[in-house]
């Protein structure tokens, strides 16, 4: 292959100036332009790394001129930084040179990395576009599966064979590969041909409809099945390692699903802590750093924990809980040990959420604090959350009810700076709070009624839950009293008005006993 390379340079005060003219010189499509200090030297040469003697010249000039602020490179019109354009050429150069050391065939140049690994790339395996595995790792590009189309009924994917080469080609238009003697668009071209045009997305398809994070309405493509992910997980171990030797990691099993009433808090979440650790990859390539720590506050009860649990479970990532009076208690004396102990392992199976549960008792003010061992752990806190830039994907999340009581240091700008309020349910939240509560139980059609809404105002969601659990314990004593058997038993509004009852008896003496439910 042959293509179309442009070096241009201006007049410099370098040394290297008169070498580099002289080689620019000797070099047939040398051309100058302007006098003085506006003074162009351009070369000009349709090239490929097969014509020795050319790129031995044209290897130097690059090397002398490439720092320059007056030069530019162009590979077939378009623009490269020099310096990467030779550290691609020495890549390109010896893996051609193996091919020939070795007499390989055409089927050298399949996209592979070594003889015996899966293909990873269409053609070249420095054309890197399009990936060709379906399991695409960050540095490849994005994955053959994420072009094309689903059906209106979302049972088949189209493959986007067209989309796929041209993204190849504007991606590769620059590239060093291009330079290769061996380099052949057709065999690109009939790598991509060689794909599925259609995937089936039946029970037995290794692939599934992929939805957005923000939107889960929102179909995106498809991705491979879960269990095939695992799979491809295998590829990844280090030579010796076997996957029994790999840390355990922990994920939860509380889905948003479960939290109802929250929904601000919910998004806030999801974009804040999910969206970095499931998409990586977008955050690394556009440089967007992604915020290092959430604190979530408001009331007891309000579902703060179980949110924390349920962007690690839907991010699947390892879960890790810290929770504040049980360290103090505890760990004294090894507590700064333990603590950064967390934070290794977090980072040993990223993506991770650490959950630092009931923050205020972890890291109170300076002035609460009375023991030396609380000063020094708080210390160690802060460290960790300084060091968490380098960690790789790991969120740490705290909780709280008490944001004044927390030592400000922890709150400032880097460290626990985003911070997202979970207040009490309003009436809309109880609603929807007591109805994921109830699905949860078999209760009679038509509950949570109106009138349970109203007298549950001011409630936490955990104080609707317990309401919820201590109807379903009414109604079994119903149930074992009345001997109705059980799978004929449901929660009734009388249960529920009973548990609301005992329940306020509990909360605050003098409210009404029961209020009148329909
Ligand atoms: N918004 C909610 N939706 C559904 N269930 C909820 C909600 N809030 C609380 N609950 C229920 O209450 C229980 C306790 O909630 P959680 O421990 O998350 O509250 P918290 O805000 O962390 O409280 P604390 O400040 O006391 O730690 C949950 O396990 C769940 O059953
Ligand atoms: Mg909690």
């Amino acid at each position: 292959m042959r293509v179309l390379l442009t070096i241009t340079f201006g007049k410099s005060a370098s040394p290297l100036y008169a070498r580099a003219l002289q080689l620019a010189q000797s070099l047939s499509g040398y051309q100058e332009t302007g006098k003085g200090k506006e003074l162009v030297h351009t070369v000009t040469v349709t090239v490929s790394l097969a014509h020795e003697a050319t790129w031995e010249k044209l290897d130097q000039l690059l090397r002398l001129v490439s720092a320059w602020r007056s030069a530019s490179v162009h590979i077939a019109g378009q623009p490269v930084r020099g310096w990467a354009l030779l550290a691609r050429l020495a890549q390109v150069k010896a893996c051609h040179a193996r091919k020939l050391r070795h007499s390989a065939g055409a089927g050298y140049c399949c996209g592979k990395e070594a003889p015996d690994t899966e293909a990873t790339s269409f053609g070249c395996r420095f054309c890197k576009g399009v990936s060709r595995e379906v399991y695409s790792s960050d540095d490849r590009g994005d994955s053959w599966i994420h072009f094309g189309s689903l059906s209106p009924q979302r049972n088949a994917f189209r493959v986007d064979k067209a989309a796929i080469l041209r993204t190849l080609e504007q991606e590769t238009a620059a590239d060093a590969c291009l330079f290769c003697p061996a380099f052949r668009w057709q065999r690109v071209r009939a790598a991509v041909d060689d794909l599925p045009d259609s995937i089936e997305l039946n029970g037995d398809s290794a692939f599934e409809v992929c939805y957005s994070a923000i939107n889960p309405k929102k179909a995106l493509g498809i991705q491979p099945k879960e269990a095939r992910d695992q799979d491809g997980l295998v590829f990844a171990f280090e030579a010796g390692e076997r996957p029994a030797d790999l840390p355990q990691r922990q994920v939860p099993s509380v889905r948003y699903a479960d939290i109802a009433g929250q929904d601000t808090a919910l998004e806030q979440i999801r974009n804040i802590v999910e969206l970095p650790l499931r998409h990586a990859a977008y955050f690394e390539a556009l440089g967007v750093q992604p915020q290092r720590g959430v604190l979530l506050y408001g009331p007891a009860g309000s579902g703060k924990t179980l949110l924390a649990k349920a962007v690690a479970t839907e991010s699947n990532a390892h879960f890790e809980l810290l929770s504040g009076p049980e360290i103090l208690s505890r760990w004294v004396g090894q507590s700064e040990e333990n603590l950064r102990r967390v934070f290794e392992r977090a980072r040993q199976r990223a993506p991770s959420v650490v959950l630092i549960d009931e923050l205020d008792s972890l890291a109170p003010r300076r002035e609460r604090q009375s023991q030396q061992h609380e000063v020094q752990l708080l210390a160690q806190l802060l460290v960790l959350l300084d060091g968490l830039e380098t960690r790789g994907q790991v969120a740490v999340i705290a909780t709280t009810n008490r944001v004044e009581a927390i030592d400000p240091a922890v709150l400032r700008p880097g460290r626990l700076d985003y911070h997202i309020e979970m207040p009490y349910p309003d009436r809309e939240g109880r609603a929807a709070i007591l109805r994921v509560c109830l699905a949860k139980m078999k209760a009679r059609g038509g509950l949570p009624g109106e009138a349970l809404i109203e007298a549950t105002e001011g409630f936490s969601g955990a104080e609707l839950a317990a309401l919820c659990r201590e109807a379903g314990l009414y109604a079994i004593r119903r149930a074992l009293a009345e001997r109705i058997p059980a799978r004929k038993l449901v929660v009734s509004v009388t249960d529920l008005c009973q548990a609301l009852a005992a329940l306020r008896a509990k909360r605050v003496s003098g409210e009404p006993a029961c209020p009148k439910l329909p």
